[in-house]
């Protein structure tokens, strides 16, 4: 899916917000609170002397329009935005090891239908990619003890479902996630456009900010961190001892 131009714009924005509050320089708080150097392709160090990164920071001082400058780079970039931790996906599933004994799920839109990935009408297919995920795992990651995930859309309803009640019942608000869809993926829909009356909120609340140790409750919806041992996932998808 290619994300929206509003969607940099609307991180531009806080970017600018926070190096206003904080007195750092635009190009520190591009790097440490937007989603920008994920979307560029560069993986997850947050190298501020990645030679890419360099070319884009370096782009912003000779633009007139730092929205169009960063939108036509993340474009030219986006056929290699794909960061190369994590293993081939199953639909809209991934996922990434943490460490040997700790997989890490990951979620995005690789549907074209005009229907919601998250509708009940689509569970099947979502639940069947899960089977398919950790069947691989089983198969493949026999040293694998636990399961992780950090997002959003673990507030969701229609998210949690996809998942073993122990996993969902384990969330707790993670540190904020400044730099990752996890966090900023609320404010988008299925198809890469804002969502306004999410961004709304967001807005009102940043403008009504009384202390910036508070900037993360400026996010409706905070990023849960959620585990549960593998052996739930095995048991919920329905994967055999022996598979
Ligand atoms: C997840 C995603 C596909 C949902 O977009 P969508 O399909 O257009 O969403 P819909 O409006 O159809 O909503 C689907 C459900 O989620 C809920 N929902 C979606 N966004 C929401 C938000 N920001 N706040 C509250 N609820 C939300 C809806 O109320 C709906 O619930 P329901 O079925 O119980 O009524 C979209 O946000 C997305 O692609 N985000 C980026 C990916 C991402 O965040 N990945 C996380 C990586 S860790």
């Amino acid at each position: 899916m290619v994300y929206s131009r509003d969607f940099f714009e609307l991180q531009l924005d806080f970017a600018r917000t926070v190096a206003a509050l904080f007195e750092m320089p635009v190009d520190r708080a591009l790097l440490d609170y937007t989603n920008f150097y994920i979307r560029f392709g560069l993986a997850r160090d947050f190298d501020p002397c990645h030679p890419v990164w360099r070319l884009y920071v370096d782009g912003l001082t000779r633009t007139s329009d730092i929205c169009d400058w960063t939108y036509r780079f993340y474009l030219a970039q986006v056929a290699d935005s794909r960061t190369s931790a994590t293993v081939p996906e199953t639909g809209c599933f991934s996922y990434a090891m943490q460490d040997a004994e700790c997989v890490r799920i990951h979620f995005r839109n690789a549907e074209s239908t005009a229907t919601s990935p998250l509708s009940r009408e689509r569970l099947p297919a979502r639940l069947a990619e899960l089977r398919s995920l950790f069947g691989d795992v089983k198969r493949n990651r026999q040293l694998v003890t636990r399961v992780v995930g950090t997002s959003w859309l673990y507030h969701l309803p229609a998210y949690q479902r996809c998942f073993p009640a122990a996993y969902v019942a384990s969330a707790r608000v993670a540190q904020p996630r400044y730099r990752h869809v996890s966090l900023w993926g609320q404010f988008l829909d299925r198809h890469g456009s804002l969502r306004l009356g999410a961004v709304q909120d967001f807005k009102k609340r940043l403008s009504k900010l009384a202390n910036v140790r508070d900037l993360a409750l400026a996010f409706p919806l905070q990023a849960l961190a959620v585990e549960a041992p593998i052996a739930a996932f095995y048991t919920f998808y329905g994967i055999q001892p022996d598979c």
